[in-house]
């Protein structure tokens, strides 16, 4: 059953002519929220089952105040981008992982996810409703997030009785204000992200909010953003806030292993295999804090920040830098490889890409 609603599709009440672009300032264009046209939304009784997704008018949502995301955060979400091809095609990138990871998260944190086939459908739904708001080629993407959310009011502790998958979208440009230029990192060795056993690997909502407060005091003392050291040596790289983390020394590069307490970044993962398939030596292990101090060149990944060079990192006072002011050489390379992809400039044989 395709996730259109039938009715809007017919009636034409959205737009999908390329023609038909939204009047913003596609040259500006920050992380920040835009409202666009419609927004995806499908609900999931005690069955267990998702069904009936439609595409809306995007507008508030109306939530009991006792609903289980609320009140003890059962709640999950994704982020995967729409880029805008020449020829006005739209070019996803790996929804199906998105998906995937959504299932995994939803295993645990109590709660049913969408099949596969339904979110990569309600997905393309949302993107294609929302077209005028892709960003003209060069300018930018569209940033999708899918939601999971326990809906349903709970009093006592336990899973929502009603789940709501929505998904809404909003142009964006880059996300760090220093733009395609290094960032300046902070070493954060008091405050942690995640605990082993907790739920640090999934994109649970609560995990964002956990490192507000220290981004906040770097981002007080002029750093962009905050590096996690774990909770237990503190001493091994976990993430950056909103991104992962790599390593450049000589032609290896390095970083963190996926062990539960690390977000498995679809960027990530896919900037491993791109950087094999340009000859570097990949490596998933403990990389330890002091590692910074000898390394040629950090990068970090993430859907949102795509491929973004670091500049310094600060680690209890003392600063080092990288890439001289500018971006290092194979920073430089596997952002231009991976984005080439992304953006249907060069041929997808990978075969990550999905058109619409
Ligand atoms: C993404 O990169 O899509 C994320 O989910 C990170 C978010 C904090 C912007």
């Amino acid at each position: 059953v395709s996730p259109f609603k039938r009715d809007a599709v017919a009636s034409g009440t959205y737009s999908t002519g390329p023609a038909d672009v939204a009047s913003i300032d596609w040259d500006n264009l920050g992380f920040g929220y835009i409202a666009t046209d419609y927004m995806y939304m499908m609900k999931c009784d005690q069955g267990g089952t998702f069904s009936n997704g439609e595409l809306q008018r995007f507008a508030n949502i109306e939530l009991s105040p006792s609903a289980g995301v609320l009140n003890y955060g059962q709640g999950l979400f994704e982020g995967l981008k729409a880029y805008m091809k020449e020829d006005g095609n739209i070019l996803l990138f790996r929804p199906e992982e998105n998906a995937t990871r959504m299932q995994t998260g939803a295993e645990r944190m109590c709660m049913p996810a969408p099949t596969v086939e339904q979110f990569v459908e309600a997905v393309k739904a949302t993107v294609l409703a929302n077209k005028r708001w892709v960003p003209p080629p060069g300018k930018g993407s569209l940033y999708i997030r899918p939601l999971l959310m326990g809906s349903g009011a709970v009093l006592g502790l336990a899973p929502a009785p009603e789940y709501t998958f929505l998904i809404y979208v909003s142009p964006v440009g880059n996300y760090f204000k220093e733009g395609l230029a290094p960032i300046n990192l902070i070493v954060e060795h008091e405050l942690h992200r995640a605990t082993p056993g907790g739920t640090g690997g999934v994109k649970t909502i609560g995990n964002y909010a956990a490192v507000l407060k220290a981004q906040s005091a770097a981002k007080a003392k002029g750093y962009s953003d905050v590096l996690y050291l774990d909770c237990v040596n503190k001493k091994y790289l976990e993430e950056v806030s909103s991104c992962n983390i790599f390593v450049v020394k000589g032609n290896t590069i390095s970083t963190p292993a996926i062990k539960g307490t690390i977000l498995p970044g679809i960027t990530r993962k896919s900037i491993i295999d791109v950087a094999r398939s340009q000859e570097f030596q990949v490596e998933e292990r403990l990389v330890a804090v002091d590692e910074l101090l000898d390394a040629d060149e950090v990068f970090c990944t993430g859907t949102a920040v795509v491929v973004s060079p670091v500049g310094s990192i600060t680690y209890k006072g003392e600063t080092k830098k990288y890439g001289g002011g500018g971006v290092g050489a194979v920073s430089q390379k596997l952002y231009t490889v991976l984005t080439s992809l992304q953006m249907g400039l060069t041929e997808d044989k990978m075969n990550w890409t999905l058109e619409l």
